[in-house]
């Protein structure tokens, strides 16, 4: 009989759509999490930070330049710091026209507008908390939204929604004020120091130019906070050889703008 395949090579990784479907509809946007629901992609990743006046949006950068009209709308406000605008100044913005013209128009959408979206389309949200070292107290506002959502349900927790953040003390707040929240640290931890990650995150998701098959079985080798091995979600993917390479080392993940053609060089 053929050899069992080797721990999480068993099945194809899930494909998660980086900033909805980026590469094909202006990122972070409700347009983005459409068409990787036209794609028929579960999962969809964003970006979340803080408006002046309190309200949680979805935006990459830290400030409004590269995706908005806000130099043009605000001129005189330079940086253009998220931080630095209310919601209602925010949502003046045209965040696609950048991309191209048939996106003109689509909005920065409010960390509510984007879990309805997903939620109409039965996705799955990963959600990664960015910046938080300029927004105090951002982990628990946001729980907070998720929860007035129903996104903290048990059929939510249960495999719905991850909550990632490249600041470890990000995400271990994010598991101490909700221990059922599956939680994800963005970066390359050191092997030696798995062991301290694994007692607040249940996933640790690196770059893939970090990456190695070692490195992967390393992290499996571990359970995380809920008795269940530690995952690896990688990014951002999107040349189908390097989705083949990634998937050969057991990735549990793989984060892309291109979530169509990871899935065909991946299957799944
Ligand atoms: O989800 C992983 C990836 O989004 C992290 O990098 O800069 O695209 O937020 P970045
Ligand atoms: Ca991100």
């Amino acid at each position: 009989s053929p050899a069992a395949a080797a721990p999480g090579t068993g099945t194809a990784p899930l494909v998660i759509a980086h900033r909805g479907a980026s590469a094909y509809a202006p990122e972070n946007t409700l347009a983005a999490v459409d068409k990787a629901a036209e794609l028929g992609i579960g999962w969809v990743e964003n970006d979340v930070q803080r408006t002046r006046d309190g309200a949680l949006v979805v935006l990459h950068d830290d400030n409004l330049r590269r995706t908005t009209d806000a130099e043009e709308v605000f001129p005189g406000r330079a940086p253009w710091k998220v931080k630095d605008f209310t919601a209602a100044e925010i949502a003046r913005l045209d965040a696609g026209s950048w991309f191209g013209p048939a996106y003109a128009g689509a909005r920065v959408p409010t960390l509510e507008q984007f879990v309805h979206r997903v939620e109409r389309h039965h996705q799955k949200l990963l959600l990664e908390i960015k910046n938080p070292e300029l927004y105090p107290g951002i982990e628990q506002q946001t729980l907070k939204v998720l929860s007035n959502e129903g996104w903290l349900d048990r059929a939510h927790l249960e495999g719905r929604l991850i909550m990632q953040s490249f600041s470890a003390g990000s995400v271990r707040t994010v598991h101490e004020l909700k221990p059922g929240v599956k939680t994800g640290f963005l970066g390359t931890p050191r092997v030696a120091d798995l062991s301290v990650y694994a007692g607040f995150t249940d996933q640790i998701n690196p770059s893939y130019s970090t990456l190695s098959r070692a490195y992967v079985s390393s992290v499996q080798a571990l359970d995380g906070p809920h008795g269940r091995p530690l995952e690896v979600f990688t990014w951002t993917v999107d040349e189908a050889a390097t989705a083949q390479r990634v998937a050969g080392y057991g990735v549990d993940g793989i984060i892309t703008n291109r979530p169509d053609a990871v899935r065909e060089a991946v299957g799944g």
